[in-house]
């Protein structure tokens, strides 16, 4: 089928870079991305692309070059999927906060009324592609919900996962380690890879059946994550004797079986997919019985809330077991830098454990609104909005972040915070001044001259 008009449901953070830099590369293809959010689809419509709703360095530019050329976004969905040959699916599946599977499953709610959506609306034949992450097997509840609910059109369902990392959104979708295409229709396939193919070279593009598309995106985050929590627990390990976190994953990442990437010591994972994802695998694992297979895998999220939990219980403990009272300057609240995207970061539940204990916290990010900030905490449902409200604040610089605090805790790896005047903070700062690094991005020894009792992890 000839591709001239695609709609893109959903313009979040997959959405939105994803389909930029379709447009970019595929000038004569119109592309609509639409959501039921207007505030959104407002915010992507503003003239001062500064106000994006997804920050992503690179992204506003491409915005800027291709939107009401031929990238469009409106929250008219039924016109967009009417008039598109192809449809993309990427909304959000978040893990079920309700019901069957509460805290484990993902919630496939969007993606369903999607389905339902693009059944009710369709005239001609389309090509409908998974883009969401979604749990194996997905695909068949789609294809079963527009089969038996269509207008007698036909559709071929494709499963099209988005390995793009946040904060380097642009530069992965536009150099691709691979791009993964599953389907059962090799028509449809060559549609899409075709698509792709105006700027990725043809050998990146793989074809799968679908059943291993979808689960090819949930183990490759489920390797990355294990990544983490494996050097996380060697970092627990290193805190107890004379080794080096940092020494050790040099040491091992040289090996070129293992290779060097992935291989930071954290405060622990964050991200919107890192812990969806192994849940799901777990969750799929227990429904087959499979209960090596998810312990096994589960395992990975034990040992990343662990890290989590770790952070705090160090830093009360340091300032001599108790927070009561005490400001403690959290710099960054971002899941990784480059990004404005909050979602299961570590800082979250580091500032939820303090607050519990009492601890007053003051929060700078580059890139995170005080609302958000509040919005997450509230989200964890631990106590009452005023109560979040009263112990924490957001501030509109470190230096502010930072005075009169008795420790800062380094929460994102921005790159701007090794640039401050870290001579000034320390001033500012009550004595002794505690850095609590959960990024290891500072210098020990620059910081221990300045005066600073500097505490990272795994050294
Ligand atoms: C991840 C996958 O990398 C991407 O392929 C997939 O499409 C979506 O999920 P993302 O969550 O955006 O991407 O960011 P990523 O760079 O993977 O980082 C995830 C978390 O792991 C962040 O909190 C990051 O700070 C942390 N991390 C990453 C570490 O703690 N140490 C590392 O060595 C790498
Ligand atoms: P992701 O990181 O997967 O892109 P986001 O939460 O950033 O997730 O974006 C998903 C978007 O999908 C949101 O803007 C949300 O409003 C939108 N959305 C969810 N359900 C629907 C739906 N049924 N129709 C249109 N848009 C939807």
């Amino acid at each position: 089928m000839k591709i001239t008009k695609i709609c893109c449901i959903g313009a979040g953070y997959v959405g939105g870079p994803t389909m930029a830099v379709i447009a970019k590369n595929n000038p004569h293809i119109k592309i609509t991305i639409v959501d039921i959010n207007a505030e959104r689809i407002a915010a992507w419509n503003d003239d001062d692309v500064s106000k994006l709703p997804v920050y992503e360095p690179g992204l506003a530019d491409i915005v800027k070059e291709t939107r009401h050329k031929n990238l469009f976004f409106s929250t008219d969905i039924n016109t967009a999927i009417d008039e598109s040959e192809m449809i993309f699916i990427s909304v959000n599946t978040p893990t079920k906060t309700y019901g069957k599977g509460k805290g484990m499953a993902s919630d496939l709610k969007h993606v369903e009324l999607c389905a339902r959506n693009i059944a009710d609306i369709a005239k001609t034949d389309k090509i409908v592609v998974e883009k969401s992450t979604l749990p194996v097997r997905t695909a068949q509840a789609i294809k079963s919900i527009l089969e038996n609910t269509g207008n007698g059109v036909t559709f071929d369902i494709l499963s099209n996962p988005e390995f793009l990392a946040e904060g380097t959104a642009i530069d992965d979708l536009l150099h691709p380690d691979r791009i993964l295409i599953g389907g059962e229709s090799e028509e449809a396939i060559d549609s899409l890879a075709s698509i792709y193919a105006s700027w990725v070279p043809r050998e990146k593009i793989l074809r799968t059946n679908l059943w291993s598309s979808e689960l090819s995106k949930l183990t490759a985050n489920a390797f990355l994550a294990q990544r983490i929590s494996s050097i996380n627990a060697i970092s627990e390990l290193c805190e107890h004797t004379e080794a080096n976190v940092n020494e050790v994953a040099k040491a091992i990442g040289m090996d070129s079986r293992i290779g060097s990437k992935f291989l930071k010591a954290s405060v622990g994972f964050g991200g919107s997919c890192f812990q969806k994802d192994i849940l799901n695998l777990v969750y799929v694992a227990r429904s087959y019985s499979l209960n090596e297979v998810a312990n096994y895998w589960e395992q990975v999220i034990i040992m990343n809330d662990h890290q989590k939990r770790r952070f705090s219980d160090r830093l009360i403990k340091t300032l001599y077991n108790t927070v009561s009272g005490k400001k403690i300057g959290f710099l960054g609240w971002a899941f990784k830098k480059d990004t404005n995207d909050t979602r299961e970061s570590a800082a979250i539940y580091v500032a939820d454990h303090l607050v519990s204990e009492q601890a007053y916290i003051s929060v700078y990010d580059p890139k995170v609104s005080a609302v958000k900030i509040q919005t997450d905490l509230n989200y964890l449902n631990t106590r009452t909005e005023a109560d979040n409200l009263k112990y924490v604040e957001s501030s509109n610089t470190p230096y502010e972040a930072l005075k009169d605090a008795h420790a800062v805790a380094i929460m994102t790896e921005w790159d701007e915070f090794k640039t401050y005047d870290w001579v000034r903070i320390y001033k500012d700062m009550k004595k002794p001044a505690f850095i609590f690094d959960g990024r290891n991005i500072l210098d020990k020894s620059s910081m221990e001259t300045i005066g600073f009792e500097y505490y990272s992890i795994g050294q």
